[in-house]
């Protein structure tokens, strides 16, 4: 009956909002889950956003977009059995639950290095080059989650090259494009860095943070075809058009080629999305799906878009600076704040341990998850010096 079943644990990023809405402290800082808010700290609605619902209200348009990470990890389930994920440690904390709740069996690879507080590279890349040819390798497009450490550009490079030699599918996980420097395109370098070696790729994109329509659960699964070729599909020879008996012909594939054997692969991946959302959730809301694609379609609004993104994350950079300079100047015991400068992005990773981070809530009312992250989207210049006394104490107590 549904009586015996059992509470379930508070997931450990949302149920770090749940806990902040209830305390009533007037100091209190929600720094955890990795949401965009204003100076203060109110949830910001993009200019582009409402300029494009009244674009929408003004002429009708039809678009579906297909979401995302879950949708991705069902696919490899069924048509890649027996392929692994390989996730960095640490992760977003629900990537882990995506794939087992998918039946995808996932394993980790080195990443983050608490020696250095940086990436731990060679560690990467053995781990990479030492799972089963055609594993999907899940990486951050930009401004890793939870560490904000990213790779360099040659960096990239090089672990585009492994993923290459072992014929892995990289799969990009791209949620806060636009954070890690202010620039949408310069964000896009990674993957656009694996596309342009004419790998196949899954992409699964969210416009929750960039474009703050984090109730809409807009995003999209790109899948890239290695070909245009195969991406357009070669004829229409394929499915039920084709008497099977005739694709074993020599002949017959001589004169068609192979296409009855070698379907379009867009098409075919197209539809098999379809097939997967029809019993999830039949069909997409279109409202988040119209407002993104009004902002991306029409020039100006993109434009203005890069500039609004400029701004968010130029804010989340001062803070960023501010509480460093704070760490430093209230600090002293010699310890070496400038890790934070060089994360990037919307987080970062402290350090703290577990019972730190609840000295940080019991004492100081300041909100976080138990792995040691802060969201810097969730925090003021005005609070910064309170944090940073918050962030002390429980470093050294
Ligand atoms: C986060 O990591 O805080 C965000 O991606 C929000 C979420 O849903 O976890």
């Amino acid at each position: 009956r549904f009586n015996d079943i059992t509470m379930a644990p508070p997931d450990p990023i949302l149920g770090v909002s749940e806990a902040f809405k209830a305390d009533d402290h007037e100091m209190k800082l929600n720094l955890g889950v990795g949401a965009y808010r204003t100076e203060d700290l109110q949830p910001y609605v993009l200019n582009v956003v409402k300029k494009a619902e009244n674009l929408m209200l003004e002429r009708e348009i039809t678009k579906r977009n297909w979401v995302s990470a879950a949708f991705a990890a069902a696919l490899i389930e069924r048509y890649f059995p027996g392929s692994k994920v390989l996730i960095s440690s640490p992760t977003w904390g629900n990537h882990k639950n995506i794939f087992n709740d998918a039946g995808v069996p996932w394993s980790e690879y080195r990443y983050y290095d608490p020696k250095t507080v940086g990436l731990d590279f060679d560690g990467m890349i053995a781990d990479i080059k030492a799972a089963p040819e055609g594993t999907f390798v899940l990486l951050h497009g930009c401004a890793h989650n939870p560490t904000g450490i990213d790779p360099t550009p040659e960096q990239w490079e090089r672990i585009a090259d492994v993923i290459q030699e072992k014929s892995h599918i990289p799969f990009f996980d791209v949620a806060y494009q636009g954070f890690a420097s202010g620039s949408l395109d310069k964000d896009a370098s990674s993957v656009r860095l694996f596309a342009a070696r004419g790998m196949e790729l899954l992409i699964a994109q969210s416009y929750s943070k960039n474009l703050g329509l984090y109730a809409e659960r807009i995003g999209a699964i790109n899948v890239v075809c290695s070909t245009s070729e195969v991406a357009k599909g070669k004829e229409q020879y394929h499915g039920s058009s084709v008497p099977e008996e005739l694709c074993a012909e020599k002949e017959f594939v001589a004169k068609h080629g192979s296409t009855c054997l070698v379907k379009p692969v867009s098409l075919q991946v197209k539809s098999q999305l379809k097939r997967i959302a029809r019993p999830m959730y039949s069909n997409p809301p279109i409202h988040g799906a119209r407002i993104v694609a009004n902002v991306v379609g029409n020039s100006d609004l993109f434009n203005e878009w890069k500039e609004e993104m400029e701004l968010m994350a130029g804010r989340i950079m001062s803070v960023r600076k501010k509480l460093y300079d704070s760490l430093s100047a209230k600090d002293n015991s010699g310890k070496d704040w400038s890790f934070i400068l060089k994360q990037i992005g919307m987080f970062s990773f402290t350090g703290l341990n577990k019972a730190q981070t609840e000295n940080m809530t019991s004492k100081w009312h300041v909100y976080m998850t138990k792995d040691g992250r802060i969201s810097l989207a969730g925090l003021s210049s005005a609070k910064c010096e309170y944090l940073a006394d918050a962030i002390i104490d429980s470093f050294h107590n």
